[in-house]
């Protein structure tokens, strides 16, 4: 349901961690009220409203998604409660922004989809790495063919700090986080960029898992997973996703070899694509003057002004608000079925580690 231009879209912000603040200086840079935000707690939703300048804190999360006062919710919790929440405020008619991944189960993950495309509800997940400039510049040089067929997919995501057998988080349990964790948490990232750049689909797949011993000896979920993969398209690739990689923080490198350029992309320098060829190489600097539409249009700062994360996030917002003013394209950030393909992924790559097979990708 498209909301008129004049309403203010208010929005509210379930989960006051890591995530929760970005999302809310996204909210804000879109000029949107914040209408209030919840915790695990009363007690900690009013120290985070306090500290972060929000005026409402809501006793409890559920009481936030179906509140007469909020348009917008963004859900920023563990991974455990995102399909509760989310389908309690798809029932009571908001529009749902939902970190990932959606769910912990695929049949939760596709009957969320469902319910959100049935909904009439804006329902979109922040794979915000779409949202880099050079990313998108990557895909439209696939998209109008600059790059050839595009032949070989390789790269990796990689992170320390579950190096230590000391280190742990909700992530590592598997009630909280769900059966998948580094997979879950930032190999879905690594496909669904990939699969958005190249326009393959990733459709058969095996992996490796490994978990590390950690302190207490509780059952933990995989710290690394190594995955050979095709696409629909005959592509073939590999990915390397890790949290116990020293000295790698947010390491998500790409590259897409086609049968003109090679293009490589690394969110941790964002501001220039690696474009090779079999005469110069070069690599391409973020300047809105001379990219493609799709990637000017996220480029807002101009070039050599380092634009980066939070830029992706307060593009993606001013996405999700224009779809639900019925302005932009419908389509044009992560939807909730995007979301659920990345759930059906990872849990082909448990199956497959599990039992040491190839496995297709519904
Ligand atoms: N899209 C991205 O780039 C990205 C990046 C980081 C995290 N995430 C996702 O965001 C989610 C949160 O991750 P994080 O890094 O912010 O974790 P975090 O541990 O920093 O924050 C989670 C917060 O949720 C709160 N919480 C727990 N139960 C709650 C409840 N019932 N209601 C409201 N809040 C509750 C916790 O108190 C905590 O503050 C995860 O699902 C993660 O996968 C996405």
């Amino acid at each position: 349901m498209a909301q008129s231009q004049a309403s203010p879209l208010r929005t509210a912000i379930v989960g006051a961690g890591m995530i929760g603040r970005v999302h809310l200086d996204a909210v804000r840079r879109s000029g949107a009220p914040v209408a209030g935000i919840s915790a695990s707690t009363p007690a900690r939703a009013k120290e985070a409203a306090a500290a972060l300048g929000v005026e409402r804190a809501f006793d409890s999360s559920e009481e936030l998604v179906t509140s007469d006062d909020v348009d917008v919710v963004h859900i920023c919790t563990p991974n455990d409660l995102h399909a509760p929440l989310a389908e309690l405020a798809l029932r009571a008619g908001k529009h749902v922004v939902c970190e990932k991944p959606l769910t912990t189960a695929p049949a939760t993950a596709d009957a969320l989809a469902a319910l959100a495309a049935a909904s009439g509800s804006v329902a979109a997940v922040p794979f915000v790495y779409r949202y880099h400039p050079m990313a998108a510049e990557a895909r439209s040089r696939v998209l109008d063919g600059r790059a050839g067929d595009v032949r070989l997919l390789h790269g990796h995501y990689l992170q320390d700090w579950l190096s230590e057998p000391g280190d742990t988080n909700w992530r590592v349990d598997q009630g909280a986080g769900g059966p998948s964790r580094a997979f879950a948490d930032i190999g879905s990232h690594w496909c669904d960029l990939v699969e958005w750049v190249t326009g393959h689909r990733i459709s058969e797949l095996t992996a490796v898992s490994s978990t590390v011993d950690r302190d207490g000896g509780r059952p933990a979920t995989e710290d690394a997973v190594q995955l050979l993969l095709r696409t629909d398209r005959g592509a073939i690739g590999s990915v390397t996703v890790s949290q116990i990689s020293p000295g790698r923080k947010n390491r998500l490198w790409f590259e897409v070899d086609g049968s003109r350029t090679s293009l490589a992309f690394d969110q941790e320098n964002p501001e220039s694509l690696f474009v090779g060829s079999r005469g110069e190489n070069a690599a391409v600097l973020r300047d809105p003057a001379t990219l493609s539409p799709a990637a000017a249009r996220l480029s807002v700062l101009p070039g050599g002004h380092p634009m980066g994360y939070l830029d992706c996030f307060a593009a993606f917002v001013r996405d999700v608000h224009a779809a639900i003013r019925g302005e932009g394209p419908a389509d044009a950030f992560p939807s909730f079925a995007d979301a659920a393909r990345m759930v059906r992924l990872t849990d082909a790559v448990l199956r497959s580690a599990a039992d040491r097979t190839w496995k297709e990708v519904a």
